[in-house]
């Protein structure tokens, strides 16, 4: 390949730097040149990137945001935008474009692989975790290790002054961080917008706990759960007599900060397989390493088989530094 463009697109995650990191250093020891567009789709637009060397990329793995920032580009839901983006991609002899995005940024790679002649992946990137199939999405790890630190310190006050909480969290409108932040802090609700909200049944199940002894109950709301938001529940929940309420919301705090561990190594995993997938003629594809799921091990299977590290992420550490 002579030479792959990496971008990142739609709301920024923890983690996208790490996959920029692996994508252009993978690209470099290949022998590819790769260049990086700026603020998303936009800077396919308006022939906006960086050339990137390997010290480019130095020092990011920890870091929050995109160095290439992000954009959600109006003008690339246009046909005629989309192909002025290709036009460039020509002219830049473009022979893999890598979208780190999530949904809305998959869609946009999809529309551009109709008209344009370059090879497309995209890496799932997005705290809200909404794109099938996938498994988890690179920043969704860090937003709820985020969320939890702040209901934890929620709890705390919660459980001290017996008052009831609720806890706004992101997601738009799907549920997985909701879930997360909702089995990880012990919370006595989830809201989520999958699941029609029946005011009569939740504030039962309120009064319920609280009659059953428990000081302050925690009721995790997420994004799109309740049409109006937190306050909006909160004064219909008082109309129920749970009068002692409190709303936060979490905001964009779930956005930013340093990624954690899961998020680094997966937006490493991904960039890497991204490239590789290039070079190996892949297109039209999302690159995903989706979870695994439960399973029951006899104890003979376990007592009979050694411990094995996993040496292609080993190899990995020195092959991308
Ligand atoms: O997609 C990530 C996300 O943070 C959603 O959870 C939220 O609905 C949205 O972006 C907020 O977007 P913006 O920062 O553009 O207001």
């Amino acid at each position: 390949m002579r030479k792959i463009a990496v971008l990142t697109s739609g709301g920024d995650a923890p983690g996208m730097n790490a996959a920029i990191r692996a994508i252009v250093r993978t690209s470099l020891n290949n022998d590819t040149g790769i260049i990086g567009f700026k603020n998303g789709y936009e800077g396919i637009i308006d022939n906006e990137y960086v050339t990137f060397d390997k010290r480019s990329v130095g020092n990011i793995i920890q870091r929050g945001g995109s160095i290439l920032h992000t954009s959600r580009s109006l003008r690339f839901l246009k046909k005629k935008y989309r192909q002025v983006a290709e036009n460039n991609l020509r002219a830049l002899c473009i022979d893999g474009l890598i979208v780190i995005g999530g949904e809305g940024s998959t869609k946009g790679a999809i529309e551009l692989s109709k008209i344009s002649k370059t090879r497309c992946v995209v890496v799932p990137a997005t705290i809200d975790r909404d794109m099938p199939l996938v498994g988890s999405t690179i920043g969704f790890d860090t937003a709820i290790n985020t969320a939890l630190s702040a209901i934890d310190k929620i709890r705390d006050t919660a459980t001290t002054a017996n008052v009831t909480h609720i806890v706004e969290v992101m997601g738009r409108d799907c549920g997985w961080l909701g879930i997360h932040a909702g089995i990880g802090a012990g919370a006595e609700v989830t809201i989520i917008p999958e699941v029609k909200i029946d005011i009569t049944k939740l504030s039962k199940n309120i009064k319920n706990q609280l009659y059953r002894g428990k000081k302050g109950c925690i009721i995790i709301l997420a994004e799109g759960g309740f049409p109006d938001g937190g306050q909006a529940l909160a004064d219909l929940l008082k109309e129920h007599d749970i009068l002692d309420l409190r709303v936060t919301t979490l905001g964009h705090i779930q956005r930013g900060g340093n990624p954690s561990s899961v998020d680094r190594i997966l937006a490493t995993e991904l960039g890497v397989d991204a490239v590789i997938s290039l070079m190996n003629g892949a297109s039209n594809v999302v690159i995903a390493k989706p979870i695994n799921t439960i399973k029951r091990i006899d104890f003979e299977e376990i007592i009979k088989t050694d411990v094995k590290v996993d040496m292609y992420l080993h190899d990995l550490i020195e092959n991308i530094a």
